[in-house]
């Protein structure tokens, strides 16, 4: 199997980490991160990396017992990055100083200034003699390491930017792979280029290792997995698809919950287009039977979660001799980051998916995505063929339009859901906003209002509009729609949706609201 070259991000708990990695990637750099405790000289030397980056963190490194790489980081004779925190233990463990405050402290942006001296690592980047770059740090470095250099300067980092070209070390006290730094990525491509890095991380050669990855794993054993319908197990099954062909059997779960349309497109598309062993399990009254009567949120959630699972299982037992469970897991779900919050978070929402089926079945599971980010999941399914409608889509969550009915649902409810959601999406469309906005949808209100429309009164349901931007869903703000946009859509959907008779708009952020309604 041909192996990409890998770099190794060190991470020392900066929030940003995961953005180091993703500005790699976009340079078709394979790259992963890995918390510097787990990093031993024996993990290095198996990892065999060709470039390492430390990463920010909130430690000082002045206290005793604060976070280190491993010595021999610094004689494996590659090139090393070191960011923040990064450029201070660097500083420390070759022989420089860092101090604690006395004024120094930095936080926000700030500009960095050549020095006379050039370094290939910052071609084309000064502009107009200076470069915007994002501090965030107490600590200082007060002396450089022997074999060091500064090549930038700012008024609270006299050591913003340092070097050691000849062994390859570069140290920057800024963070480079935030917004906040413009040219940050710029940097990123330099330090690679000056390692080495051909940009062979693409995600054609991706397909190839990972069909030869599930062939080597699973033999001629049988597989399952459950499709949602959303980008990660579309692409997931398809994948795997490729590397087994009928030793994949898909389970898919139509539990009454799903979009106007939504069941019938997953058929088609995976059973007809694919020619995949595909179940179609409506099971729509068991779920809206056991729903019946309830509307606490979490009730709802858990309701859900625990008969998807039965059927699920139900219908995996059916299939002989499976051994194996695929799972849509991303990257972002595996890295072992470092947390100095310490102590276990509160849970907002119960959510749902099919954890611990695997133990509880005896299967093994098969993981093709763990490796990827999610444009990477894009990208790949692009790769593999999908149709743009299923790798651009929104996310749905799990539970389905349970969460955007509060309130107790019923299947007339959930028909005016779909309706009044399918005419939003299709306004969103024509307007062109579809992928400027991270997720957009309907909640229909348990409230009835008093309308007029004709010579007549209405006395029907009120639903509220909801659109918002985000990078991850962990915060959003909702989407600025024009009044235009917003009064057509509006119209329409009170004109074409028998049962609606008044539109809102939810202008929340994420936080103090979330997402979805419940
Ligand atoms: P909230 O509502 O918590 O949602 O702001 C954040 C993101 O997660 C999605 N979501 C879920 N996804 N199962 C899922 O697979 C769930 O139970 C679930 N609940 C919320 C939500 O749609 C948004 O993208």
């Amino acid at each position: 199997m041909t192996q990409h070259q890998r770099l190794l991000i060190i991470d020392f708990g900066s929030q940003v980490t995961q953005l180091i990695a993703r500005r790699l990637r976009e340079l078709n750099v394979y790259c992963e991160i890995h918390p510097y405790q787990k990093v031993t000289d024996a993990f290095l030397t198996d990892f065999a990396p060709q470039a390492i980056i430390f990463s920010g963190g909130p430690d000082s490194v002045t206290r005793e017992g604060s976070p280190r790489p491993p010595k021999s980081a610094f004689t494996l004779g590659v090139p090393i990055l070191g960011i923040c925190y990064g450029q201070q233990v660097m500083m420390q463990e070759l022989g420089g100083l860092v101090e604690s405050g006395h004024g120094t402290a930095e936080f926000g942006r700030a500009y960095v200034t050549p020095t006379e001296r050039a370094l290939p690592l910052l071609e084309g980047w000064f502009q107009d003699g200076r470069e915007q770059v994002w501090m965030s740090h107490g600590d200082h470095v007060s002396r450089i390491a022997p074999g060091f250099e500064v090549y930038g300067t700012s008024p609270g980092a006299p050591f913003a930017i340092t070097a050691d070209p000849e062994r390859h070390f570069y140290a920057v006290q800024f963070h480079p792979e935030v917004h906040h730094t413009p040219k940050g990525a710029k940097l990123y491509e330099n330090f690679v280029r000056l390692a080495g890095f051909t940009g062979d991380w693409t995600m054609a050669g991706y397909r190839e290792q990972a069909i030869e990855k599930i062939r080597e794993q699973v033999g001629d054993k049988k597989v399952i997995c459950g499709l949602s319908g959303g980008v990660d197990s579309s692409v997931a099954a398809v994948l795997i698809h490729e590397a087994i062909g009928d030793n994949l059997t898909c389970v898919f779960v139509d539990h009454g919950l799903l979009r106007k349309g939504e069941a019938e497109e997953v058929v088609t598309m995976f059973r007809d287009h694919y020619n995949m062993r595909l179940i179609a399990a409506d099971e729509s009254d068991l779920f809206l039977g056991a729903l019946e009567g309830v509307s606490d949120p979490e009730v709802k959630r858990k309701t859900i979660g625990k008969l998807f699972i039965d059927v699920f299982q139900n219908y995996a037992n059916q299939i002989d001799g499976a051994e194996f469970l695929a799972q849509g897991t991303l990257y972002p779900d595996v890295i072992e980051s470092v947390s100095f919050s310490g102590g276990p978070s509160v849970t907002i929402k119960s959510h749902h998916n099919v954890g611990g089926l695997p133990e509880k079945m005896g299967l093994k599971l098969v993981e093709p995505l763990r490796e990827l980010f999610k444009d990477e999941v894009r990208a790949l399914g692009r790769e593999l063929g999908l149709p743009e409608k299923f790798i651009g889509r929104h996310p749905f969550p799990g539970p389905g339009l349970a969460i955007r009915c509060p309130g107790e649902i019923t299947r007339e409810k959930l028909a005016i859901l779909r309706e009044a959601d399918a005419v939003y999406i299709d306004q969103i469309r024509k307007h062109g906003l579809y992928d400027e906005i991270w997720q957009a949808f309907v909640a229909i209100l348990p409230v009835r209002t008093v309308g007029v429309m004709g010579d007549g009164r209405t006395y029907d349901y009120a639903c509220a509009l909801r659109a918002v931007t985000s990078v991850d869903g962990m915060t959003a703000d909702y989407y600025p729609f024009s009044h235009d946009f917003l009064g057509e859509t509006a119209t329409r959907i009170i004109n074409e949706v028998k049962g609606i008779n008044r539109v809102t708009y939810d202008i929340t952020s994420k936080p103090p609201g979330t997402i979805e309604w419940e």
